[in-house]
């Protein structure tokens, strides 16, 4: 019967290469040896050698099979762990610990050193698992990988963004043969594949499959959505097995949704080292559909009798035309933004927990859709979409077609096809080549190796725009949607709009928007603090310093106002995606050093919220709210040249009103989800009521500071196994003291800290120290729990 072993847990870690690194070849058969292989107090000998292998070791080195086995076989006979190890579990993310660097060329990608690092663990099989096949599975190593098992080198893995496995079935060590040695290097000198932060070492998942000699190929195991009618769903279902014992096998398969056999094959016979493939076509009746707001994931389970798989399953249907996307039939307008995958403190070693975080913070401001940018989405981000109800563009990373990325875009495809939440395929993001006549050729191959596997997803490229909108009309035939980047941007002219009329059948969609930057709690430009108005600030994308207003740029590529009021007045580009849900590290776009975190975030790198996160907000959910800016403290606003202060509530409700200390200045009726007002700063409380009917359905307030007298901990997320805090400064009343950057330490109970963050675009912090800095009065706590007690977190000001 199939099963994983999690091999995330005790590892030795390695930073830096090491004085004799392992070889890839050997002269006589895993015989490499040293980090390899077995050490003395690890079971089991460096080299197995035969007797016949013994003698003739003596022959030829004068009775010292040692001497013999350094001459022949070329074996490193070190028996010790060279340098220093440190014990870690995965997912780890070595970048983390390392000290930020002030170098140009790294400024992009997080301003970290590139380097080697090791990773080596040991694990025992006995010997009944030797009856089956057995399979080391990654989910993901950045970037470049080697492998190594008991001596012998396994493989090479390119990308830091694809899964790859090795069948060891026969290399393993089993019973009394000694432990298995596996060792990983991984190397980030190569070269970057991205220009954002992209993290170092085994970041995802590392697992140990097993597998019976007869068994169900996972990949091929697909079951997919063909027709909808009123109440059926017509499903198709392919799958393989593969016999690989040496007897003759009878074999009926059975497909099952959660508790309903929808379709039992009958007996067949598979031969030996054969394999047979099955297809059938069912109907099913009331199915229940997967769409945002009802995320109903079936447990799709392929059975024989010795091996069953189990993947997620929506029933759904997609379809995009020049009125956007729908579902099942309906028509969905895609809130949507783009992603990469690190979070604040712990870089890209994220775990399901944390990705189910980030996930349900982004669907609180009303997102239905996600674009992985640049690359596959990882498992974990596939597995919160579809349980949370968000539509994926999964994206391919580069736009070429050499083996290798196509093995690798293959392999994604044919792994996550099932996956509910997956809509599009994308292939590539603003590659110089789109529209050539050379990646059209590239293209063509990239999609005809998706739609070959995958009858049911669409296909998108997210294109550079040019103002003349010069499009090449091979190229854009291989897609299913166009996509383009910031149509709305000034600097692209009318570019989308000129290949909309004179393409007007051709499905498009904005797949990248706003790059808008701020600061959380920020509400002046400070170059020093490399900091950004969240009114909208002064610096540009593309000009140093502060500018002026018109100048191109400015506040990053479109505000957020006009990138909702372009999809008004353009819906057929179907929806945006603004980039990005998050802050990211490296990109720290519009400064350079000491900023080492991208402001472009609708919420910070911890997840807290800036402003905007309150106008989407307003504009794509239903429950009233009403949020105002800015803070209400003198010395972080910015007043005009009659020194009076602008302030400004998003809200979903029609009517609003401002009062500062109990004195109204009026209700005012809400246009594209705002209001604002300009008036004396007056220091005590600013508050915005909303409401409906004369009755009060939101309200919110931020007050002048008092002094901290304490810091809170409270937990923002429980996951199965790390809980989240925000550590927030309050005063005596309990209010929230916003402006404060105060230096905590914190004391953890039932746990251990793995990490924090504050969301300061130079916090250059590292490592997990217990001693945290508030940003804006808040930092945020990751903290792993024991297996039984409850968390408690203390915050104690210094
Ligand atoms: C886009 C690009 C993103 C990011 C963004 C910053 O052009 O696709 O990866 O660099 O610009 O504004």
């Amino acid at each position: 019967m199939f099963k994983k072993i999690n091999l995330n847990k005790s590892w030795s870690f390695h930073y830096g290469e090491l004085e004799n690194p392992p070889r890839k070849t050997a002269k006589k058969a895993a015989a490499l040896g040293g980090v390899t292989a077995s050490l003395s107090d690890e079971a089991g000998p460096r080299v197995s050698v035969s007797a016949g292998g013994n003698h003739f070791l003596k022959l030829i080195a004068q009775g010292d099979t040692e001497q013999g086995l350094k001459n022949l076989a070329g074996t490193d006979l070190s028996d010790k762990l060279p340098g220093n190890w440190e014990k870690i579990n995965l997912p780890h993310d070595w970048k983390r610990n390392v000290s930020y660097i002030n170098d140009p060329e790294e400024l992009m990608s997080g301003s970290k050193p590139d380097n080697v690092g090791y990773y080596r663990r040991t694990f025992d099989l006995s010997d009944e698992q030797k009856q089956n096949q057995t399979i080391l599975h990654f989910e993901g190593v950045m970037r470049m990988a080697d492998v190594w098992l008991n001596g012998i080198y396994l493989g090479h893995n390119n990308s830091g963004y694809n899964h790859f496995s090795f069948d060891i079935s026969e290399l393993a060590h089993y019973g009394n043969e000694g432990t298995n040695v596996l060792l990983v290097r991984a190397d980030t000198t190569t070269g970057a594949e991205g220009w954002w932060y992209e993290g170092a070492g085994i970041y995802r998942d590392v697992w140990l499959e097993e597998r019976n000699l007869v068994s169900l190929d996972s990949d091929k195991a697909y079951l997919y959505t063909k027709e909808l009618t009123k109440n059926t769903a017509k499903l198709g279902i392919e799958l393989e097995v593969d016999n690989n014992s040496n007897q003759v096998q009878v074999i009926a398969p059975k497909v099952h949704l959660n508790d309903l056999t929808i379709a039992e094959f009958p007996d067949i016979e598979i031969k030996p080292c054969q394999s047979h493939k099955f297809a059938t076509d069912v109907e099913i009746s009331n199915p229940k559909l997967w769409t945002p707001e009802t995320p109903n994931c079936y447990h799709a389970k392929f059975e024989i009798k010795s091996d069953q798989i189990t993947k997620n399953f929506g029933i759904h249907t997609f379809k995009y035309t020049t009125a956007g996307f729908f579902l099942n039939g309906k028509n969905y307008q895609l809130h949507g933004i783009c992603e990469h995958q690190d979070f604040g403190g712990v870089g890209t070693a994220l775990n399901q927990d944390i990705v189910d975080y980030k996930v349900k913070v982004m669907k609180k401001m009303g997102v239905n859709a996600w674009r992985s940018t640049h690359h596959f989405a990882s498992e974990e981000l596939l597995n919160a979409c579809d349980r949370f109800g968000i539509i994926l563009i999964d994206e391919n990373r580069l736009l070429e077609s050499s083996p290798w990325r196509v093995d690798d875009l293959e392999q994604t495809v044919l792994r996550d096809r099932m996956h509910p939440s997956i809509a599009f395929w994308s292939i590539s993001n603003e590659e110089l080549i789109g529209n050539t006549t050379f990646g059209t050729r590239i293209a063509k191959k990239l999609t005809r190796t998706i739609r070959k596997n995958d009858y049911e997803h669409l296909i998108i490229g997210a294109e550079l725009l040019n103002p003349e909108g010069i499009v090449d009309s091979d190229y854009i035939k291989n897609l299913d949607i166009l996509g383009v980047n910031y149509p709305e941007a000034g600097v692209m002219g009318a570019g989308a709009k000129l290949i909309h009329q004179n393409n007007p059948e051709l499905p498009m969609m904005s797949t990248e928007n706003a790059s808008y930057f701020s600061t959380r709690g920020i509400y002046k430009d400070n170059e020093e603090l490399r900091q950004c108005n969240n009114f909208g600030s002064y610096f540009s994308m593309v000009l140093p310093g502060l500018r002026k207003p018109g100048d191109p740029g400015l506040g990053g590529t479109a505000h957020p106002e006009e990138v909702l009021s372009y999809l008004k007045e353009n819906p057929y580009m179907g929806g945006v995606f603004l980039w990005t849900g998050f802050d990211y590290y490296g990109e720290p776009s519009p400064f350079n050093w000491p900023a080492i975190s991208s402001q472009f975030g609708i919420a910070d790198l911890c997840g807290f919220p800036k402003d905007y996160y309150y106008y989407y907000q307003a504009h794509w959910t239903k429950e009233p709210m009403v949020h105002v800016m800015p803070s209400w403290n003198k010395s972080e606003i910015t007043f005009d040249q009659n020194g009076k202060v602008l302030v400004k509530a998003f809200s979903n409700v029609k009517e609003i009103e401002l009062f500062i200390n109990g004195q109204s200045f009026g209700k005012k009726e809400t246009q594209d989800c705002q209001a604002s007002w300009t008036v004396d700063f007056e220091p005590g409380e600013l508050k915005v009521v909303a409401y409906q009917n004369d009755k009060v359905v939101a309200e919110t307030k931020r007050l002048t500071n008092k002094t901290t007298t304490k810091v809170v901990a409270d937990e923002i997320f429980s996951g199965k196994e790390i809980d989240l805090f925000e550590l927030k400064a309050i005063d005596e009343n309990g209010n929230f003291v916003e402006g404060v950057n105060d230096q905590i330490r914190l004391e953890v109970d039932g746990g251990k800290l793995v990490n924090s963050a504050n969301g300061n675009p130079i916090n250059q912090t590292v490592g997990n120290s217990q001693t945290v800095k508030l940003f804006s009065g808040k930092a945020l706590a990751i903290v792993q729990k024991n297996d039984v007690d409850t968390v408690k977190v203390e915050a104690k000001m210094n």
